[in-house]
């Protein structure tokens, strides 16, 4: 993410299977001039009238235009930098490295409960749900993944918080020889991510444990992921072993490798711009044509409160 600045994939590398064929066949038979047509109708509306649909997204429903990313760009396009820097390489490296059984995550900090689960005890008591949501790297790529979990507040809860906690920090396994990333500093290891317990207590904040209904693989995080889909993908941190509730912001990875491009909120905001590259649209992997970004990825009515009276120019 810091080392490679956003560039365009091949569009041959990520397209789905269908959509590349389809495009082929297009356009052999209609020209070059016509490529753009291929995008979908709703995305090109999405391009075209953004303020409309930036408009009809801000409860954060699906629209036409977010047809879930097909599982395999899910599971083959991956920023997990203990498995290399490329985005092909998580999926290389993570199903042969990383054993994500038996799994134990440490519950403790300012809370009453404090407790290591093995991961199948830690999810038992809870049901797990589906949420299909929008995921906005801060690279500007895209992507629609039906996630399955069980809410991050039902966990916080039954740990039963102290009056002193204020924020949550979440720690990924530190382990070399799993995690062979984790041999170079690239980052300061243990990768680790934080909200504040509002955030955390939000009803879209989800532990996610599976994607398309299978298992998460290594390289998505397995066996138990962040996902804050209003936030950019980097606070979704991947195989936590630990969550630590505390009266401190914690530092988290990304934001102390470059405090000036990561900052600790993270949330999808067009209108602030990364130091090296402007946040107003993303590409939809699959896509050819960039849209706009929707102001906290299109969950704005769900999650804007959070944030009332905050300058967002300055708590990026
Ligand atoms: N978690 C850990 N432990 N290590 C990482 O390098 N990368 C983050 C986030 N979680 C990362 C991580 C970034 S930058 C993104 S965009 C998302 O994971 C990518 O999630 P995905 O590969 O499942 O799409």
């Amino acid at each position: 993410m810091l080392i490679r600045p956003p560039s365009d994939v091949p569009s041959s590398q990520i397209t789905p299977e269908r959509l590349y064929f389809n495009r082929r066949d297009f356009v052999r038979t209609a020209g070059m001039a016509a490529a753009a047509a291929l995008v979908t109708p709703a995305a090109l509306a999405a391009c075209e009238g953004g303020a409309a649909a930036r408009a009809a997204r801000q409860d954060g429903a699906l629209g036409k235009d977010d047809e879930p990313t097909p599982y395999k760009d899910i599971t083959t396009y991956n920023n997990f930098y203990e498995f290399g820097t490329g985005k092909d390489e998580p999926a290389e490296n993570a199903p042969r490295y990383l054993h994500p059984r038996p799994w134990t995550v440490t519950i403790d900090g300012l809370v009453g409960k404090p407790g290591a689960y093995h991961f199948d005890d830690l999810v038992k008591p809870f049901r797990v749900e589906s949420r299909t949501y929008r995921h906005r790297c801060v690279e500007t790529w895209s992507m629609v993944i039906p996630w399955q979990g069980i809410p991050l507040r039902d966990v916080l809860r039954r740990a039963e918080p102290r009056p002193g906690a204020r924020f949550v920090e979440l720690t990924t396994l530190l382990d070399p020889r799993q995690m062979p990333g984790q041999q170079s500093s690239v980052l300061d290891w243990p990768y680790t991510e934080g909200l504040r317990l509002d955030e955390a207590m939000h009803p879209l904040a989800l532990l996610a444990t599976g994607i398309y209904n299978r298992p998460l693989l290594p390289q998505n995080g397995a066996p138990l992921r962040l996902v804050t889909p209003w936030k950019y993908g980097f606070k979704g941190i991947k195989s936590i072993v630990r969550i630590r509730l505390t009266d401190r912001q914690p530092a988290t990875a990304w934001n102390k490798a470059a405090p000036n491009e990561y900052g600790f909120y993270a949330n999808v905001n067009p209108d602030v711009d990364h130091p090296r590259w402007s946040q107003a649209r993303e590409r939809r992997i699959g896509d050819w044509l960039r849209r706009p970004t929707l102001p906290f990825n299109g969950y704005a009515a769900q999650v804007a409160s959070l944030y009332a009276g905050m300058d967002l120019r300055r708590n990026f």
